[in-house]
Order: structure tokens, then sequence, then C-alpha cells
């Protein structure tokens, strides 16, 4: 058991969630039924350890408590692409991305890039990532492998594309195999040999409709329909060029984001980034399909891609989380995306106020993003994002003195949210002391 101040959600994913905060609190972890360590009881340390009086209690004076985060999209060969100039996203993937995605054909170079790619989410407290991959299967295995082994929950697939990128990036076909055909049948060996395996799971993964041919995205939706409960990720509706390209290219559809609809690619466990520029039809059309948005906003802001629309999202009512999208995005850090999702929020909104509370910029990167993946525990799933008894125990340990003007601001707060907005301010990667994963508890590599 872990004694701490604890922040966490009061109901599982719905709803903008009450965050509870217990100043001196206790956290009991231990494995249920399956074996997996989850949390057995959470509340203030005066009442939790009257009922485990046997526990052994790790004490971490001055310390937070709070559930892993999750990064609803993020690339991981694009590391190496943060920073990158461009006018905008369509010459930023030409110039910079699919130049880069090109060295992950090799196997020692995806490994290399696996390995930094995965210790940098946990430095930064993310213990849940929904992830791209590149158009080549060795990337895919680099990255699953990797996370399998530092016990990661970790969603990816091999990235769909077989138009309008440079040769060296489209799927390859193999003898008298087309590329197209041949990128669903590695989609559908990648899926058996990955998914469920450990706390992996794998998603189709078309890069976004103007880079796949109509064939590309009836197969992807065939196999979406054939293997239920795998993830879908795309990009949709991020910048208006994109936008004018994808409508050329699919005018029967009533509107890009239509197109994925048309294909059968829009259903729960569908994430896709960006959902900027939308009408309250294609967020009716997320809705009802339980389709989820991952909000990108350090990325929108450094590709000048727009704003989302907190206001739209939430006057229809479809679901969505917070994502860095690196390396469109600028920082693994969950803070820097959420003070970044903060200023979004301001941007769009027409009635006077805070527009953001600091309690739904951290449920966004959490509960509600748990929410968004279905992973939430609804119909005895696993559960993350969360410490409520029965979420796995993925968790971070935060230092409010990290830094002396994070320790000098935080003893000022007087209430939860001026606590937290001092957190998602000034906290960046120094502000997570520790992360701990789940199943490292069991077998004894965490302390
Ligand atoms: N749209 C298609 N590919 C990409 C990508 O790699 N990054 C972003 N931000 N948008 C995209
Ligand atoms: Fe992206």
């Amino acid at each position: 058991a872990y004694r701490a101040s604890l922040l966490w959600f009061a109901t599982r994913s719905e709803g903008v969630a009450r965050a509870l905060f217990e100043q001196d609190g206790l956290l009991v972890v231990g494995p249920d039924a399956q074996g997996r360590q989850v949390v057995q009881a959470i509340g203030a340390y005066s009442n939790v350890s009257r009922q485990y009086p046997q526990v052994p209690v790790q004490h971490f004076p001055g310390r937070i408590i709070a559930p892993g985060f999750i990064d609803l999209h993020i690339h991981y060969p694009q590391i190496d692409v943060i920073g990158s100039p461009a006018s905008g996203l369509l010459p930023w993937l030409e110039n910079y991305t699919f130049p880069e995605e090109n060295r992950f054909s090799a196997q020692d170079h995806s490994a290399q890039a696996a390995t930094f790619f995965v210790a940098e989410l946990l430095r930064n407290g993310v213990t849940t990532a929904l992830t791209f991959a590149t158009s080549h299967p060795e990337s895919v295995n680099a990255l699953f492998t990797e996370a399998q082994a530092r016990h990661m929950r970790l969603i990816t697939g091999l990235v769909l594309m077989d138009r309008h990128a440079p040769d060296y990036l489209v799927n390859q076909g193999q003898g008298n195999v087309s590329g197209t055909e041949q990128s669903l049948r590695d989609t559908e060996s990648l899926i058996q040999r990955w998914h469920g395996v450990d706390r992996l799971g794998y998603a189709i993964t078309p890069r976004f409709a103007p880079t796949s041919t109509d064939a590309q995205l009836r197969g992807a939706g065939e196999l979406a329909k054939q293997y239920g409960d795998v993830w879908i990720q795309s990009h949709v509706a991020e910048n208006k060029d994109e936008i004018t390209w994808a409508r050329e290219l699919f005018p029967a559809s009533r509107s890009y984001l239509a197109t994925y609809d048309d294909f059968g690619l829009m259903r729960e466990r569908a994430i896709y980034a960006h959902c900027i520029h939308f009408d309250d039809d294609d967020r009716a059309l997320m809705r009802d399909t339980g389709a989820a948005a991952a909000i990108s906003p350090t990325s929108n802001l450094f590709l000048g891609s727009g704003f989302f629309d907190y206001e739209g999202a939430d006057r229809v009512g479809y679901q969505y989380g917070l994502a860095s999208d690196v390396g469109g995005g600028t920082s693994f850090s969950p803070f820097q995306t959420m003070l970044a999702a903060y200023y979004v929020g301001r941007e769009g909104q027409t009635k006077p106020g805070l527009s953001l509370s600091p309690q739904h910029l951290w449920w966004q990167h959490t509960a509600g993003a748990a929410g968004a993946l279905g992973l939430d525990g609804a119909n005895g799933g696993p559960s993350v994002g969360n410490l409520l008894p029965g979420c796995e125990a993925d968790f971070v340990v935060l230092n409010p003195q990290a830094t002396p003007l994070l320790a000098r601001k935080t003893a000022l707060a007087s209430n939860l949210d001026e606590l937290l907005f001092s957190l998602i301010v000034l906290g960046d990667d120094r502000l997570v002391e520790k992360t701990v994963i789940s199943q490292e508890l069991s077998d004894g590599s965490a302390r």
C-alpha cells in the first residue's frame, strides 16, 4: 500500500468527472482474480489503514499519487521530427515526416527508437498510449516487443498508406500480391500475433483517407468488423488543405469524416486525431457511432491547424480525450498538453468564464481518455486512467517541490483547483518522480 496525497476521479469515465483529493490518503494494491495488480481500496489513511491493518505501507510524504496518464495519439517514428518548421500539415509531412519514417524499414533503427520512446513515455508519467508506427511491419514488431518488456499498456498498428506518398513509404507488395493486399494481410497477421497478448492491443491504422485507395479503406473496414475488439486510429479534419484534398478524392461522401463511416471505420474503439473542422452532422456521427476524438492541442498550435471546438463537442455529446501527437506535437509531457488544451479551450469559447477547469483537463488525459478507448472497465474489461477499486494500478508519484517555483506556488494553493492549475501550468517531466506500472508490482521490479 502507498501513503501519500491521492488524486482520482469519482466516476469511471462519463461526464466531466469530479476529481477527488485526499491530503493524507492510502492506496491499497493487490491481485484480482486474473492476477492483475489492481486497486483494492483508496481513501483517507485513517479509514483505509483500519480495514487493512496488516499491509506493509510505503510512505511518500509531500507527494501526490495520481492515475498514470493516457496518450490517445502519438507517433513513435516521429521523435526526431519534433519542432520541425513548416507552413502547415502537408509540407511538414512531405519535407520532414515521410523521409524520417523511411528509417523504420530497418529493424535496428526501429528497435532503438522504440526503446527510447517507451522510456520517454514512462519518464513523463504516460502508462497507456495509442501509437502510430510506420508502414513497415518491422516498426510494429519492434514497438510491441519493447512495450511488452516494460509491461506497458500500448496499442499500435501497421500504417496503411497505398498511394499519395513517396514510393519508399507506401505499403510494399510481394511477388504478385499488390501493396494494398499485402498491407491487409500483414494487418491481419499482426492482429493475430499481438492483440490481447499481455497488455498489448492492435489498432487498424489507415494514416488518413488521402493516402489510402478505396480498396485499402474497404479492406480495413472489413477487418474492423471481423475483429470487433481491436482499435481503429486515423487522422481527420486537421487542416483546411487536407480537407480540400480529402473531399476531392472522396466526393461521394457527405464529409471528410463521413468517408471513414462509408468504409466501416467508425465504431466504438475508433479514435480520430484532431477533429477540428467539424460541423454538427460530423459531431452527431461521432456520437452515434461511439467513435472518439484525440485532441492534440500542442500539435494544432505548432502546425497552425486550428482550435478544437469543446463547446460543439459537449453540445452534441461525443467522447474525447487528450493526446500529444508527437512529432506534430511538441512535448511528451501531459502537463504541457493539458496547458495547451486550456489555451485552446479559451480560444473557442463563446460564453464568458474560465473555459476548461483543471479537473476537466486532468480527466481528459486520464479517466476520460480511458472511456474513449473503452478501457474503463465497462463489461468487465480492464480499467485504466483512474484509481477506483478494480482499476489497474498504473500510477504516477508527483513531487510538487520538484522546482523552486512549483514548491513556492503549490504551497500557496488553498483549494484543489488552485493546486491542479499550478501543476498544469508549471509542470513538466520534473514533476514526475516515479511511474509505477501495475504488472511490475507482482514481479518485484518496482519498489
Ligand atoms: N495526417 C496524416 N499523417 C499525419 C501525421 O503524421 N501527423 C499529423 N499531425 N497529421 C497527419
Ligand atoms: Fe498524428
